[in-house]
């Protein structure tokens, strides 16, 4: 009898994996209610087969939600966020947004490019930090496409005028998000430009893998593939080095618990940084999609692998969070609720002619892939 029903329980397994393989990804198109001055959001939300979803609203073409089985198969929201689409302006922290044009910190909120120099607002402290007052995050996207099939997709636009937050040139952006079968969430940024600028383009997603923001990060473990990082000054600028990560509390080049070494205040960077808040170089080709990080989440097995293109990715533990941001569900989030993995080129590149280039000439297109893998343990 129990052969029997084993030998019957896996023929469904089969049977319902190929209907799951045969089923097309599908991408629907909703609103996401409207602003406080009346802009109506819409939200496009991307399904598969195999139990995930990400929904993306216009606002800033941002990740709202990203629904993830766990290893039981209970279906729960990997990302924080807000309920509701005003809360994203009115309580920025940059939950799932899209960040531009320049992702991290410019110091002083100055830089020079073919002997002008340009001046920012510094809206963190000395620095300019996510482009400025009004980055790409708080403007609305236009969705360009929506498509079904092996994938669901949808390709998000934005048109930044010359001189918007102090930006030289018009750029053209899209912001392309797309679900296959096999759990890849893929987020592809592209730029283009009427005259030389500057850019970093990224997703802010805070990941906390545990489902619904059940429990704090601190126990996941982490793998960074990363031999060296940016150490920063006590403003977060960094200051030009680039320092092993062999013998720090930044070596996660084996899986790590977040929580084991951040509160080593013998390490001056962990001092600044209110724990992680630090760019690591990805190691191997910026370019290539390559093995960047991975995170596990041992209480539902949740495990996020993420590939990516770009020369580094900042690490951020939520350390700006303090309880009196409330998110979905009215739940408060606290320091230590979520793990941010930006990827990009370098905090400041503009003034460290020797980090990877952030310029952009015109004629050239500007590409920034992340794959986010979901699986269980
Ligand atoms: C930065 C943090 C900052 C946060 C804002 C991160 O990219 O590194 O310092 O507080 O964004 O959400």
């Amino acid at each position: 009898m129990k052969n029997a029903m084993a030998g019957h329980t896996l023929a469904l397994g089969i049977i319902l994996f190929g209907a799951g393989a045969a089923q097309a990804a599908t991408a629907t198109r909703g609103g996401f209610g409207a602003l406080a001055d009346g802009t109506k959001v819409e939200a496009v939300t991307l399904s598969n087969g195999a139990g995930m979803s990400a929904r993306i609203m216009t606002l800033g073409a941002t990740l709202q939600s990203l629904i993830v089985p766990d290893r039981g198969g209970r279906k729960e929201d990997v990302v924080l966020g807000y309920d509701k689409a005003q809360d994203y302006l009115t309580r920025p922290n940059y939950f799932g947004v899209s960040v531009g044009r320049y992702a991290n910190r410019i110091a002083k909120g100055k830089f020079a490019l073919d002997g002008k120099t340009y001046t920012l607002a510094t809206n963190d402290g000395p620095n300019s930090l996510h482009g400025g007052l009004k980055g790409f995050d708080k403007r609305m996207w236009k969705i360009e496409s929506v498509s079904n099939g092996s994938e669901a997709k949808v390709v998000l636009s934005y048109v930044s005028a010359d001189g918007e937050e102090g930006f030289p040139g018009e750029m053209k952006v899209t912001a392309t998000y797309s679900l296959n079968e096999q759990n890849e969430l893929k987020l592809e940024y592209r730029a283009t430009t009427s005259k030389p600028t500057v850019l970093n383009l990224t997703n802010h997603a805070y990941f906390n893998l545990s489902g619904n923001d059940t429990r704090d990060v601190m126990g996941n473990l982490v793998t960074l593939n990363a031999e060296r990082f940016t150490p920063v000054d006590a403003t977060l600028i960094p200051t030009g080095e680039r320092r092993a990560v062999a013998g720090t509390p930044f070596d996660f080049r084996k899986p790590a618990v977040v929580g084991a070494r951040i509160r080593d205040t013998r390490d001056q960077q962990i001092r600044y940084g209110r724990g992680y808040d630090h760019n690591f170089i990805v190691d191997g080709a910026a370019g290539t999609l390559r093995p960047a990080a991975r995170i596990e989440e041992p209480g539902s097995g949740r495990v996020l692998e993420m590939r990516v293109t770009a020369p580094g990715i900042q690490f951020y533990t939520g350390n700006f969070l303090d309880g009196t941001f409330f998110g979905k569900n009215n739940r408060a989030y606290r320091q230590g609720d979520a793990i941010c993995l930006e990827p990009g080129t370098f905090p400041d590149a503009p003034n460290h002619p020797d980090f990877p280039s952030a310029r952009l000439n015109l004629g050239q297109t500007y590409v920034n892939t992340m794959v986010y893998k979901f699986s269980t343990k």
